[in-house]
């Protein structure tokens, strides 16, 4: 059985094509895949999902490894291994809010998809506030007026500028990272070790 790998889909998604072709493996029909949601290589089974669903597959150990987002796992923690910081998906986590914003005196309201890191980073300040999950476009509820400001990641800070966003702080950085099953790897050991390394060798280079 070939190991499986399940990657983010999207940003990520690109990021680690290059990276997996840089390592000397048989990317090709990873370039080609259009809507496919499943890849099949020479050596692996790959599959596509959101973030967060990756660590749930590879928790239940559908997938041997995964490639996910470090925000991810700071937010759900998975039971699963989490082995290194692959050398792309560099981000940060940002509090921001529109540009001259005046805050109002009352409890604030903070937007997020990720509402555990930002329940903590409140705590830690001593501030109470009510934090609002979103799935996505987050920056839209400073704008619209349903929360005063946001908790999100931010790359190249594309997003917040053209929405005319500006951070007021910014508290953790982070990259993609490898993780692993925890039984996969007891039981198919001889097969995964060896991509880990020649995987934790490119990493260095980088
Ligand atoms: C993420 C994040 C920001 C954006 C930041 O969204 O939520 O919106 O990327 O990137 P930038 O600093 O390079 O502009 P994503 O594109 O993953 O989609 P989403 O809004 O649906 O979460």
């Amino acid at each position: 059985m070939k190991p499986v790998i399940a990657l983010t889909k999207g940003r990520l998604e690109k990021q680690f094509v290059q990276f997996f072709k840089e390592l000397g493996y048989e990317a090709e029909p990873l370039m080609e895949k259009g809507r496919k949601l499943r890849i099949e290589t020479n050596e692996f089974s790959f599959f596509f999902a959101k973030g967060v669903d990756v660590t749930t597959y590879v928790e239940n150990g559908i997938a041997d490894l995964g490639v996910v987002g470090g925000d991810i796992l700071i937010e759900h923690e998975p039971d699963v291994f989490n082995l290194f910081p692959l050398p792309f998906g560099h981000c940060r986590m940002a509090l921001a809010t529109k540009k001259d914003y005046v805050w109002p005196d009352q409890k604030k309201r903070i937007a997020s998809t990720f509402t555990h890191i930002t329940k903590s980073y409140f705590k830690e300040k001593g501030e109470s506030v009510d934090v609002i999950k979103l799935e996505g476009s987050v920056e839209l509820a400073p704008i619209l007026g349903l929360a005063d400001a946001i908790v999100d990641i931010v790359e190249t800070g594309t997003t917040l500028k053209e929405n005319g966003l500006v951070i007021e702080d910014e508290f953790l950085s982070f990259s993609a990272r490898l993780i692993a099953n925890r039984s996969s790897l007891k039981i198919k050991r001889e097969k995964l070790v060896p991509v880990i390394e020649r995987f934790r060798e490119g990493a260095k280079k980088r």
